[in-house]
């Protein structure tokens, strides 16, 4: 059964390709064999949040917490959230960020539902079918709304694995100019044995990247946006770029003496059997190489390459100038010289084969996102990805650089394709790619 949709009837004018309305992609009722029903109801209102250190902030929340209520879910599990907005002006909406639901519960307001006004609601069932470590957030007016607190974490496990010893979700987001981990704007700290197996899944939910490093160990990048990676080594001293709406997870078996992760060269969590840190973890990370994620982990086979033929190729350059946004000159982040809405729709097939190119010719670091799909990283400024193969929903397309990346359409609806550089989007860097 489809879910209550609220606040009038716009969303039925917006069909995905020749006719089907968006409104009937909707998500299944009930779980895979062996999987339950994951019930949850988030109410989205405004609220005073006092952070660990006493920091009081003017939040937007989903259930009065920063940030909302972490959802967890087993894969084959059927997600069933019910979203209600008690005093959000400008209205609220879910959307899963890499989750590739049915475009019906994508939470596009615009594109697949109008935004819950206050008062209403609106239910999004998915099934839990792909695992790893993802959040969700509104994607009405999302810059202001998900700087203000806005959004969650969602970790999906698989059913038939061992879980980590130490398995920490840690949502790196900055409220009011404070960083914070959680709501914890000081250095967390958890206690593990020497072996315990530790995963850390890391998240930017910032508009910005954010730069991590671990002290103490080595690590493997295990998972990049919730997709394993293959054949991922052990490394050390090596920093991580984390792109804005990216995730990182990291494992390792605890050493016998402390682990410090830092985010942009201060310590934020201490690990160990004892944990009161001596404060010189920090000392020279700041000099650390990237580790290139490109050329990261084993080659594998992938279905498609730069050789490839493709159904459709796009090619967007990122820029900023002068444009035309809805009939009037303004001066804003754009996508082949427009602004959102004012820029065409990509039209692809079920089934194409859909290569884009991101050309960045602006001083901005741009992360680029496409909902609805993972993509499959081919090139960066034409040098051929060496790594795993690296699929990805969210990628920092910096000043200058070109990206390759590809995917097959087998997710029919009308899908985001936005900067989730907040600022930018709500500026106009976003276009919609759309297939029935
Ligand atoms: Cu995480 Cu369109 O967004
Ligand atoms: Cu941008």
């Amino acid at each position: 059964a489809p879910g209550t949709v609220t606040g009038g009837g716009a969303a039925a004018e917006h069909q995905a390709g020749d006719g089907v309305p968006v409104t009937t992609l909707r998500g299944p009722a009930q779980p895979a064999p062996g999987g339950v029903v994951r019930q949850l109801t988030l109410t989205a209102r405004t609220a005073t949040v006092v952070l660990a250190s006493g920091q009081e902030v003017d939040a937007w929340t989903y259930g009065g917490d920063l940030p909302g209520p972490p959802i967890t879910a087993v894969h084959g599990d059927l997600i069933e959230v019910t979203l209600r907005n008690d005093d959000l002006d400008d209205g609220v909406t879910l959307h899963w960020h890499g989750y590739d639901v049915p475009c019906g519960e994508d939470g596009a307001p615009g594109a697949t539902q109008e935004p819950v006004p206050p008062g209403g609601t609106f239910t999004y069932r998915f099934l839990a079918e792909q695992v790893g470590t993802y959040w969700y957030h509104t994607h009405q007016v999302s810059h202001p709304a998900v700087r203000r607190g806005l959004f969650g974490t969602l970790v999906v496990t698989p059913r038939d694995e061992v879980p980590a010893d130490l398995d920490l979700t840690l949502p790196v987001h900055t409220y009011d100019e404070v960083l914070a981990i959680g709501a914890d704007d000081g250095v967390a700290s958890h206690a593990a044995e020497p072996g315990a197996v530790v995963r850390l899944r890391l998240l930017n939910t910032d508009s910005e990247p954010h730069r991590f490093a671990l002290t103490g160990t080595a690590f493997r990048l295990a998972a990049v946006d919730g997709r394993d990676l293959n054949g991922p080594g052990e490394v050390e001293r090596r920093a991580l770029r984390l792109p804005a709406g990216g995730r990182y997870d990291l494992t390792f078996p605890m050493p016998d003496g402390p682990v410090a992760l830092l985010v942009d060269d201060s310590v934020r969590l201490r690990l160990g059997a004892r944990v009161d840190g001596d404060g010189d973890d920090a000392a020279g990370t700041g000099d650390w190489p990237e580790l290139d994620p490109l050329a990261y982990g084993e080659p594998a086979a992938a279905p498609f390459d730069l050789d490839t033929v493709y159904d459709r190729h796009f090619t967007m350059v990122l820029d900023r100038g002068v444009a035309m946004v809805e009939g009037r000159p303004t001066y804003a982040h754009t996508v082949d010289g427009r602004g959102h809405p004012s820029i065409p729709e990509q039209l692809v097939a079920e089934g194409d084969l859909v290569r884009l190119s991101v050309v960045n010719r602006s001083l901005e670091t741009h992360p680029w996102h496409l909902h609805g799909h993972a993509v499959l990283v081919l090139a960066r400024d034409g040098e051929p990805a060496t790594g795993s193969p690296l699929w990805v929903d969210t990628f920092d397309v910096q000043p200058g650089e070109v990206w390759d990346v590809a995917f097959e359409a087998t997710n029919p609806g009308v899908w985001m394709n936005h900067c989730h550089n907040l600022p930018h989007a709500e500026e106009g860097m976003m276009l919609q790619l759309r297939y029935d």
